[in-house]
């Protein structure tokens, strides 16, 4: 399951993903999120954005792999911020 919501800034958009345990490891999450990403960019977002546990070091990974930068604006340290710019002419950050 992949999916992403769009916040009322109409600009960004938080996503969430999840792969059956089955079918984990063999590249589906990754082309999930890579779909995910092409469909926020078409639609003209400019930010796709998650939170993950920071011991999720898979989606991490993952994540980091897809161009997502971490942060850690939130006070709970067990949750990271994920963000990634979505258009090829933005500025990173
Ligand atoms: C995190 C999650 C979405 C990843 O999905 P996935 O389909 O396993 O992701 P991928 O297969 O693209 O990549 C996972 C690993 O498999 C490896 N992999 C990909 N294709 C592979 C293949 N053909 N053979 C062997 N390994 C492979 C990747 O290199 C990656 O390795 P790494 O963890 O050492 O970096 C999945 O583990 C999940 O649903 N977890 C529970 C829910 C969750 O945590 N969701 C995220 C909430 S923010």
């Amino acid at each position: 399951m992949a999916r992403y919501i769009g916040n009322p800034d109409e600009q960004s958009c938080e996503f969430a993903l999840t792969v059956a345990d089955d079918w984990q490891k063999k590249g589906l999450g990754s082309q999930l999120m890579l779909r995910l990403i092409s469909i926020a960019r078409d639609r003209g977002l400019l930010v796709m954005e998650g939170d993950v546990l920071a011991q999720n070091t898979r989606m991490l990974r993952l994540c980091t792999a897809l161009g997502f930068h971490t942060l850690h604006e939130n006070e709970d340290r067990e949750v990271v911020i994920v963000r990634r710019q979505l258009q090829p002419d933005q500025c990173s950050g």
